[in-house]
């Protein structure tokens, strides 16, 4: 029995060293050596730091979620001092004060009304989309279900985000779960079945930095479906502006955040209405008008009170600011960048980067692809950057300082080579 005990402990110690034995990592080949080469086991501004004590700059802020940088003070503290408060109490029928203040706090800053919480960022693209369904049904006009959408969008991998969604890579799969929606500009808008178009606005990030001109939305103004803005990638600062629908002629019915919306500490998105949409929700409670969607984690209060430090910091940091002296930095690497025989295509807006590599001309090395052994080059540099495809993407913190960037870009050219 005691042998069968230490046996079964040293199988534990032995699985703990395996590392990512059973840790399932999202859209990774868990069979190829690369997915076992990076661990982060600290993180501390713009830079993470591995297993092997490698410091790495996060060029794509962990996938576009941090902006303050990793384990902020001010953050962390927040996280800290509600987890002695309330550290959860569901919003299913019951409100708290932290949730209410970041509610507020995040209507005013985009002249929203109301604001319901989710997790991840899909999870607020649901609850967008079943808002308009019911708010159609609600108004009596239950007609109303298609969704139209950009190309090349995506809005999350949940069955309803990635109905959204129209990256084949990441939809064939599944297409027998998904829903059709529609390409905007291959319907007519004022039919009476549209439920809701959804944007992007300016940027489609999980598309390759793909940049959607101004005028391309010029379409949706006044008109009669309902507008669901997605900021879960543009949100908080990245393009320049707190949100990139400030830069676009448009104004959402509903609009969704997510990722950088705690600074990047933990999970939490939001989907805000306005008062045209909320009050179709509000009638006797037999009447059913409620929203029927809602998750276990909703208003969680240390996420809210990480978010409401990371909205602090907008102001005592002058984020917006740093971003855009960031975003001047990026334009003059840039414009060097466009001439190098191996690059195809440099889209950017503000903070947002994304380099296509003529993949073709670049010699892929074992598996990798030409991307990855860019992406390979730049860790070994000291720069962590996952590619989308082959384009090489770059979306630092937007606490990082020009010398960072500058770092990133020399080695991004070194890489390259002449
Ligand atoms: C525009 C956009 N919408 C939605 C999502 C989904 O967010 P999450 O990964 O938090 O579910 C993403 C994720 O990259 C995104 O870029």
């Amino acid at each position: 029995m005691l042998l069968q005990g230490v046996r079964r402990v040293r199988r534990v110690q032995a699985t703990v060293m395996l590392g990512t034995a059973h840790h399932w990592l999202p859209f990774t080949q868990m069979n190829a050596p690369e997915a076992h080469l990076r661990r982060f086991v600290r993180g501390e501004g713009s830079w993470l730091y591995d297993e092997n004590g490698a410091r790495v700059f996060d060029a794509v802020s962990s996938i576009w979620t941090t902006i303050h940088g990793h384990c902020h003070p001010r953050i962390s503290e927040a996280i800290a001092k509600q987890a002695h408060v309330l550290d959860h109490a569901t919003a299913l029928g019951a409100s708290n004060p932290v949730a209410e203040s970041l509610a507020a706090r995040l209507c005013a800053l985009t002249g929203m009304q109301h604001a319901i919480f989710a997790s991840d960022g899909a999870s607020a693209v649901e609850t967008a989309v079943k808002i308009a369904l019911q708010y159609w049904q609600n108004i009596g006009q239950p007609r109303r279900t298609r969704i139209v959408r950009l190309n090349n969008s995506y809005h999350g991998d949940t069955v309803g985000a990635m109905s959204c969604s129209n990256i084949a890579l990441f939809n064939e799969r599944f297409a027998a779960i998904t829903f059709e929606t529609y390409e905007l500009g291959s319907v007519d808008l004022a039919s009476d079945d549209i439920a809701a178009v959804i944007v992007e606005p300016l940027v489609q990030a999980a598309a390759g930095m793909r940049t959607v001109s101004r005028h391309r939305y010029e379409m949706l103004a006044g008109m009669t479906p309902l507008l669901i803005c997605d900021e879960i990638a543009t949100g908080f600062g990245r393009t320049g502006t707190m949100f990139a629908f400030e830069q676009a002629p448009i104004r959402p019915d509903l609009l969704v955040l997510g990722k950088g919306i705690t600074g990047g500490a933990l999970a939490l998105s939001a989907t805000l209405a306005t008062d045209r949409v909320y009050e179709a929700f509000l009638g006797e409670y037999l009447e059913f008008k409620h929203l029927f969607h809602g998750h276990s984690y909703a208003g969680n209060p240390i996420a809210c009170a990480a978010a409401l430090a990371s909205l602090a910091l907008f102001d005592e940091e002058h984020t917006i600011v740093a971003s855009l002296s960031l975003s001047a930095c990026i334009r003059r690497r840039l414009d060097s960048l466009r001439l190098h025989a191996l690059v195809r295509d440099v889209r950017a807006v503000g903070t947002m980067v994304g380099i296509e590599l003529h993949a073709e001309r670049i010699e892929p090395r074992g598996s990798l692809t030409p991307a990855w052994r860019i992406a390979d080059g730049l860790y070994r540099a000291g720069h962590f950057m996952r590619p989308i495809g082959d384009v090489i993407q770059f979306v630092p913190p937007l606490c990082s300082r020009e010398e960072q960037i500058d770092a990133f870009f020399d080695a991004l050219v070194a890489e390259l080579g002449p």
